[in-house]
């Protein structure tokens, strides 16, 4: 049944109706410099200059669901230091024991590809990095939207490119608190790492470059809406949890090859081959070696 779970998965996201920008976010940073570039608000720009960045954030939280976007990276020929995010969390509500899961674009000093990083922490498991990174230059993703999807369920997270898993992570029991279990909000941003995000921070932003603008459109979310209705005293409770979303049991032998494919051609760093870093690898690690 798994293929067709996760076909499912992938179908429902495709013939989903994106959402407007009114009716499922809200600003976040930056006010003046997110911008819509169509009417209804389906394509959501948002820039990073020398005076701040900007962001935008999902009205309400959700328990397990599918979160998806098309998203177009700045083209500018210089973006050391610029970081383009589409990530959920729930830092401002939880802090110390957040839960997070990202897709981070890194920028590069010029010549070079963007750099794709994913990560994934459990009620505040910081010291405990789970990062990946990619050369994403199997197309130009500055010239075209491309999609991103992250697909979170009870035992499952997948991190689709383009509907092509690149990462899968399951829950086992080792993983105790570290899987991400609690509602969590949807992010996008657009901000100055100008002290770690290209090659550990040797290159930093420079204005002298910018603007530097990310489209966001098709924002689409299927899911788990948590109600934060007083009488259901916070507890998480499903408006609409589609089956996909429970019923996901990790993906098929096909998609696995494919995954692992993509992974032997561009994935340049995983914490699961990092013994300077993690002598013993962290307990998912043996899933996928
Ligand atoms: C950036 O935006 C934030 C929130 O909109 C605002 O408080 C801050 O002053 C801005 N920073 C600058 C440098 O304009
Ligand atoms: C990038 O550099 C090329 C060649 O130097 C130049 O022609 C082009 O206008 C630049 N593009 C941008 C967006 O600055
Ligand atoms: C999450 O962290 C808190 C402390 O921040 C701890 O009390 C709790 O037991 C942890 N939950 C799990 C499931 O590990
Ligand atoms: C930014 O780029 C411009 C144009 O290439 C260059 O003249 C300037 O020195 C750069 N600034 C920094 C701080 O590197």
């Amino acid at each position: 049944m798994g293929l067709l779970l996760v076909s499912a998965s992938i179908r429902l996201t495709k013939n989903s109706t994106p959402l407007t920008f009114d009716e499922a976010f809200s600003r976040l940073y930056g006010d003046q410099n997110l911008m819509f570039l169509d009417e209804p608000g389906n394509c959501v720009q948002i820039s990073l200059d020398e005076h701040n960045g900007s962001g935008f954030k999902s009205q309400k939280p959700y328990l397990y669901s599918l979160f998806s976007a098309s998203i177009k990276l700045p083209a500018n020929n210089y973006t050391a230091g610029v970081v383009v995010t589409f990530y959920t969390s729930n830092n401002e509500a939880l802090g110390d024991s957040h839960d997070e899961l990202d897709f981070e674009f890194l920028g590069h000093a010029g010549g070079t590809n963007w750099v794709l990083q994913t990560n994934v922490y459990g009620n505040g498991s910081v010291s405990r990095g789970r990062e990946e990174r990619y050369d994403l230059n199997w197309f130009d993703p500055m010239e075209d939207f491309h999609r991103y999807s992250i697909l979170w369920t009870e035992n499952w997270i997948v991190f689709y490119v383009d509907d092509v898993a690149i990462r899968e992570v399951k829950r086992v029991d080792g993983m105790g608190g570290d899987y991400p279990s609690k509602p969590m909000n949807l992010y996008a941003t657009i901000w100055d790492g100008s002290g770690w995000a290209t090659q550990g921070g040797k290159y930093k932003v420079n204005y002298t470059y910018g603007p530097f603008s990310a489209q966001y459109s098709d924002l689409v979310i299927n899911g788990c809406s948590i109600s934060m209705d007083p009488t259901h005293q916070q507890q998480p409770y499903c408006l609409d949890a589609p089956r996909f979303v429970t019923d996901f049991n990790g993906l098929m032998p096909e998609e696995i090859q494919k995954m692992r494919d993509l992974r032997t051609k561009y994935m340049t760093y995983s914490y699961c081959h990092s013994p300077s870093r993690y002598p013993t690898p962290l307990p998912e690690c043996t899933i996928h070696p």
